[in-house]
């Protein structure tokens, strides 16, 4: 008996266990309990139109639905005068009777709303074309996931702007640059792949969000982008996109001319350069008759451009907005132009100034159909910064703001930090042009400035990973940043608490657990990388992850924040700086130019102060870098014990995946806290008044260990080990190193902390009076792009032992086997108290 029912279990276990990739994203549609709300919405769903956005509409809907709400619905598409059903229509194809608005409605918009004549209940989805209908039952959708009314009298809701893009910077190898989550879902091996099904996925994901624009090749452009055989290559993501009203367009590089058309010049305004861009861009429209349009970098990090021919970029960015014109294309020409060769001995040299010097005066000069796309802030999408001053700068001409959601810069998801904050911080910056209220959001709608076009970009870099960006919580950025492209207005709040329960359910633990630490996380990594606006004090010659903060000083790539024994910061002031603040409007400039009203949080990027100045809570600057490393890494420590209280209330699956990344981001915030603390005391020769850097006593130095083949090396930079040293083995046997311990009897946590290369596998055991506690594999491959063949931040991690019971005498022994060039490195062991 017992046997039988222990076999029907198993038997139906597959069945119970929903498998969680994560693949669906906030797409899941995982079955409402008691969602009684629902139960008046017709089962039957009448779709008029019948191009693939429509089908596609009203199959997500019944799909969604029937998920979600647990009975049938079907598609038809024709409806009787007298029958129950949820209508999908669009303005073209709208037959009066249905219209609840009137007959006008935006584009892309939607309208929602119930009609009941008589026993006849409709539910309508009213969109001004396909895509608003798409919009439309995404909308209603996300309402019955996240357990919420559906509006009942006609709701209309429509886009802030045209632009809402995303770029990829995906190369034809398969490879991504700045992306985390896996190879390319487009390329592999030069070629678009033949299995593109994940294209589509990401185009519905996209389009859930009224993301309605993807770039699919990196702004640094393979120059055989515009190869006629590579178009038609291209034309098959297009393809795949199309159902969801996503247009794919291309990143370019401006030489394509020569290099393509083989022509002896790219000149712009040479009349050869300018039909062949016609013909190219008519090329285009046949292979791709929705195509959206080129990015263009051009000089900048390397890329040629206009600048070759002293032509600027109005010149070369209307050559090709011309050929793009009659076909409904458009051009956004990227902001990011910059010196990478400045001379750090310049007082006035100053990155930050680039934007608004290369392009402030040609404003006005872009054809219509040309959006210049501007980076958030001045640098480079660091941890902090102001918005860029060209937001304000330019009044006659189109522009997008350019987000990075890939975290680059921000712990390349590895480290959970949610940017929506950061962007509306951003977005909401009044940049005060013509002394009025301009914050950059209206500037951008083109609202401010009247103009015809603008919007968001975000660069998102989805890879192969199932769940597309690795890090199961950096799928809220994805998401969110759709949706305040699609209303800036809207608060962190209603974008996080919506994305958590479609993601995770309508648990309350679960929601309000995941919302908590989601929504101060972007505040948290800026405590343990880079405070008061100094930037993310990353190796930027690197790979951008871990600490390394002198690379930012010293060389041509002017991310400086000028430090010496005496202060700190960049003078970006009119006075005494490099000006850069004059670049703002003069009600917003006159707030950063003084250090008494400047924020406290952007202080070091506008200004240069001894390490002793006051800041507006009355702590110094070197005690408040202190202080917000110690406190930042100490949140960072709480996310695994938070998250562990939603074990069995969420799937194993996306729980363990989790668990291991903020277990990770836990000891990887320690490092960033060491390292950085270490240096500022270093500099200013200041010490902590809380005594805590460079003081650590739980911790024994792998140096200081009793070593059987370990021998000690210099870590550069220094700051990255504990002490500057680390241990390596050379020995393919293995090494061992040996302590003594003399902590008083308990239960303590053991804590090795090591450094894991991504080129080898090193075995590692831990003894404790000769009994093994435990045995670990240092195989990390993560980020995957090049192997970092070294001990340093990046590399830099720990394990921890938990609840071992100690004492005094016991021996601890630790066993490295190197493997391939990984020697097995430790920095140091730290035995806490429970
Ligand atoms: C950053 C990033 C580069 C990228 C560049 C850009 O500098 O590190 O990989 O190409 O931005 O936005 O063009």
């Amino acid at each position: 008996m017992r046997l039988y029912r222990n076999l029907g279990l198993l038997l139906l276990a597959p069945l119970l266990a929903q498998a969680e990739d994560g693949s669906q994203g906030w797409l899941r549609y995982a079955p409402i309990t008691g969602a009684t709300g629902y139960a008046n919405l017709p089962s039957q769903v009448v779709v008029l139109g019948n191009t693939p956005t429509d089908q596609a509409a009203a199959n997500e809907l019944q799909r969604g639905l029937a998920s979600m709400l647990g009975r049938t619905f079907t598609v038809s598409h024709e409806t009787h005068a007298d029958a129950s059903a949820i209508v999908i229509a669009n303005l073209a194809v709208l037959n009066k009777a249905f219209t609840v608005t009137g007959d006008k409605l935006p584009p892309e918009s939607y309208t929602l709303g119930e009609k009941t004549v008589g026993k006849t209940h409709r539910y309508l989805v009213i969109g001004a074309d396909a895509r608003g209908e798409l919009y439309g039952v995404f909308h209603l959708l996300a309402l019955v996931g996240a357990g919420q009314p559906l509006p009942t009298k006609p709701t209309t809701e429509s886009p802030s702007s045209p632009i809402r893009w995303v770029n990829q910077w995906d190369n034809l190898d398969g490879t991504i640059e700045r992306g985390y989550a896996g190879r390319s879902i487009f390329y592999d091996n030069g070629h678009v792949r033949n299995d593109l099904s994940r294209v589509s996925d990401y185009g519905r994901l996209l389009a859930s969000v009224g993301i309605n624009g993807v770039t699919v090749n990196n702004v640094n452009s393979d120059l055989r982008t515009l190869e006629p055989e590579m178009i038609l290559e291209f034309a098959r993501i297009a393809d795949q996109l199309r159902p969801w009203g996503v247009r794919m367009s291309l990143s370019i590089d401006l030489s394509s001319p020569q290099v393509v058309g083989h022509l002896p010049t790219f000149d712009p305004v040479d009349p050869t350069v300018i039909a062949w861009w016609q013909s190219k861009v008519d090329e285009i429209y046949k292979a791709i008759p929705d195509f959206g349009g080129f990015v263009i970098k051009a000089d900048s990090e390397g890329r040629v451009g206009p600048s070759q021919y002293h032509r600027t970029p109005a010149e070369a960015a209307n050559a090709v907005a011309r050929a793009l014109k009659p076909h409904g294309g458009v051009v956004l020409y990227r902001g990011f132009v910059y010196n990478n060769h400045l001379d750090y001995n310049d007082l006035k040299a100053d990155r930050a100034r680039a934007g608004y010097d290369n392009f402030r005066a040609l404003d006005g000069k872009f054809e219509s159909n040309v959006v210049i796309q501007v980076k958030n802030g001045p640098i480079d999408f660091q941890v902090r910064e102001p918005a860029s001053p060209l937001f304000g700068a330019l009044q006659h001409t189109s522009q997008a703001i350019e987000f990075q959601i890939t975290q680059e810069y921000l712990g390349q998801q590895r480290h959970m930090v949610f940017l929506i904050p950061m962007w509306k911080e951003t977005l909401d910056t009044d940049m005060r042009a013509q002394n009025r209220s301009t914050p950059v959001k209206e500037i951008v709608e083109g609202k401010s400035f009247q103009q015809p076009l603008g919007g968001f970009v975000g660069v998102a870099n989805v890879g192969l990973d199932a769940n597309w960006m690795h890090h199961p919580m950096a799928m809220a950025n994805l998401y969110g940043f759709g949706r305040l492209a699609w209303n800036p207005d809207l608060t962190t709040d209603q974008i996080l608490d919506t994305w958590t329960r479609l993601t995770w359910g309508n648990n309350p633990t679960v929601v309000s657990t995941i919302d908590e630490l989601q929504r101060h996380s972007w505040h948290v990594y800026e405590q343990y990388t880079g405070n008061l606006g100094i930037g993310t004090l990353t190796n930027i010659l690197g790979y951008h992850f871990g600490p390394g903060i002198e690379s930012a000083e010293r060389n041509g790539w002017g991310q400086w924040f000028r430090a010496d024994a005496n202060g700190i910061g960049m003078d970006r002031t009119v006075a005494t700086g490099t000006g850069y603040i004059g670049q703002y409007p003069p009600e917003l400039a006159k707030v950063y130019e003084d250090v008494n009203t400047c924020p406290d949080d952007l202080l070091l990027f506008m200004h240069h102060v001894p390490y002793t100045h006051v800041l507006h809570d009355g702590k110094t600057v070197v005690q408040y870098v202190y202080d917000a490393h110690y406190e930042g890494a100490a949140t960072a420590q709480t996310y695994s014990t938070r998250w562990q209280t939603l074990k069995g209330l969420v799937d194993d699956d996306r729980y363990n995946e989790t668990l291991k990344l903020f277990t990770y981001q836990a000891g990887h915030a320690i490092v960033w806290r060491d390292a950085v603390t270490r240096w500022f005391q270093k500099e200013s020769s200041i010490p902590d008044k809380q005594g805590r850097v460079g003081n650590y006593p739980d911790r024994i130095e792998a140096e200081d260990m009793t070593a059987e083949g370990y021998t000690p090396i210099e870590v550069k930079p220094w700051e990255t080990a504990s002490n500057s040293k680390a241990v390596v083995c050379n020995q393919p046997t293995g090494c061992t190193l040996t302590t003594t311990l003399n902590k008083p009897a308990g239960t303590y946590n053991i804590v090795v902390q090591y450094f894991d290369y991504w080129s080898g596998k090193s075995h590692f055991t831990l003894d404790l009076n000769g009994k093994p506690i435990g045995n670990w594999i240092a195989d990390d491959t993560l980020p995957p792009a090049r192997a970092e063949n070294q001990p340093n931040g990046d590399t830099s991690t720990r394990i921890t032992f938990p609840n071992i019971t100690l004492k005094p005498g016991d021996t601890l022994t630790l066993h490295g086997i190197p493997d391939n060039t990984e020697p097995a490195p430790v920095d140091y062991i730290e035995i806490t108290e429970k």
